[in-house]
């Protein structure tokens, strides 16, 4: 077994972390049509709690906010119950888990918005690439620009989602806040072309997701269960530069945040799934000087590179996505350098238990308390 220091406990905030082993949020669109993850998540997620900490799959904080076919949402009573469910099984396996919060914007499409409605954004522009829908993959469409008077409503919408993630017996919150949905949208300078008080400078195009920290943050008692994902580097959709100054923008974003007393930012350091690489516009190690609370890092991590990155004190805890899909036993791969298994890309999104409740651990299925 490892001694490594990635796998032995730390405390974040209030709470105590088995290692420093995250599982990153990993949409799986298994839920039913009107967004209620099945009873085999349960299992899913039990399986992977010797994890420090779980995020969850990306969850919709409302009708509007979907993007993606079968995504998971928390606005009903039916959703509430069934992440019930969920977060019991993972506390019966000395788990902690977290919500990530979503609302897509324009990375969505008619066939999942309600009554076939346009997906809203900033500004009425078109993401390039395609949407994930019952029928299959479909070009993006133009979305429709929000009027002013409509954001105080996905703030409330967010407000609902952090309360009713309490409700369901989460440990905390992760405000998505990346990969170019909607409040990343509103952050970058070429996603967010408004005139009103939302739109132009960065204190306007920050005003938005702000808003939405302090709703979610005022639910929960304050930062110390509440974290942000951030990807200052990202080059999704496939538009670039997303932002004519990623440093100033983000610089001013995590200054902004740190009034909340966040318990951690939830980076992807590059382009996620694509590259570590990241361009000379962006500094991660300025963000995390700038940040007082825990920072966690992510993508294309191997212990190695975790280790390394915390020698060097660039990051607290380690985010692992992939490894994650088939490695349910993944902590316990790495402490005795067991080879990882890789999910076969056809049951990333989509289906049911298979290829997704049943990867067996190294030593057969891994048992989940109830
Ligand atoms: C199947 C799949 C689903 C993902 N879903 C989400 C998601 O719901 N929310 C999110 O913030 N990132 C999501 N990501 C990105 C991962 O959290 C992570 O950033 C990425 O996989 C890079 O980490 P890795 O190299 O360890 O896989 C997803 C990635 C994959 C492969």
């Amino acid at each position: 077994m490892s001694d490594s220091p990635i796998l032995q406990p730390v405390t974040l905030g209030d709470l105590t972390l088995k290692n420093r082993v995250v599982m990153a949020p990993l949409t799986r669109s298994r839920s039913s049509a009107d967004g209620v993850p099945p009873d085999f998540a349960g299992d899913y997620y039990g399986q992977r709690a010797s994890a420090g900490l779980i995020v969850s799959e990306a969850t919709n904080i409302s009708p509007q906010a979907v993007g993606y076919a079968f995504t998971p949402g928390i606005w009903s009573e039916a959703q509430v119950e069934a992440w019930s469910r969920i977060t019991r099984t993972v506390h019966a396996n000395d788990g902690l888990i977290f919500l990530q919060l979503w609302h897509t914007g324009r990375i969505s499409h008619p066939d999942v918005q309600p009554g076939g409605q346009l997906p809203v954004a900033p500004s009425a522009l078109a993401p390039k690439g395609t949407a994930f829908t019952a029928e299959g993959m479909k070009p993006h469409v133009t979305p429709r620009a929000l009027e002013t008077d409509e954001i105080p409503a996905i703030v409330e919408d967010y407000r609902r989602a952090a309360r009713n993630a309490k409700q369901a017996g989460f440990d905390g919150v992760e405000i998505h806040s990346a990969n170019n949905y909607l409040l990343e949208q509103f952050v970058r300078d070429s996603t967010n072309r408004r005139t009103d008080r939302y739109g132009g400078l960065i204190e306007n195009r920050l005003r938005f997701p702000l808003e939405v920290v302090r709703a979610v943050t005022g639910e929960w008692g304050g930062g110390h269960r509440v974290g942000i994902r951030l990807s200052p580097a990202t080059t999704q959709p496939g538009e670039t530069p997303l932002d004519s100054d990623p440093r100033a923008t983000y610089g001013a974003y995590v200054d902004a945040l740190s009034p909340f007393g966040l318990l951690y930012i939830h980076t992807i350091e590059g382009v996620t799934q694509q590259t570590r690489d990241v361009p000379d516009s962006v500094d991660f190690d300025d963000l995390r000087r700038r940040f007082k609370g825990a920072y966690i890092g992510n993508n294309q991590l191997t212990l190695e590179l975790a280790e390394k990155e915390l020698a060097e004190g660039r990051a607290d805890l380690f985010s692992f996505g992939r490894p994650y899909l088939a490695n349910p036993d993944l902590v316990h791969r790495l402490a005795t350098g067991a080879p990882l298994a890789e999910a076969p890309k056809a049951t990333w999104y989509g289906g049911g238990a298979n290829g997704y409740s049943d990867w067996p651990g190294m030593n057969g299925p891994v048992p989940v308390r109830r």
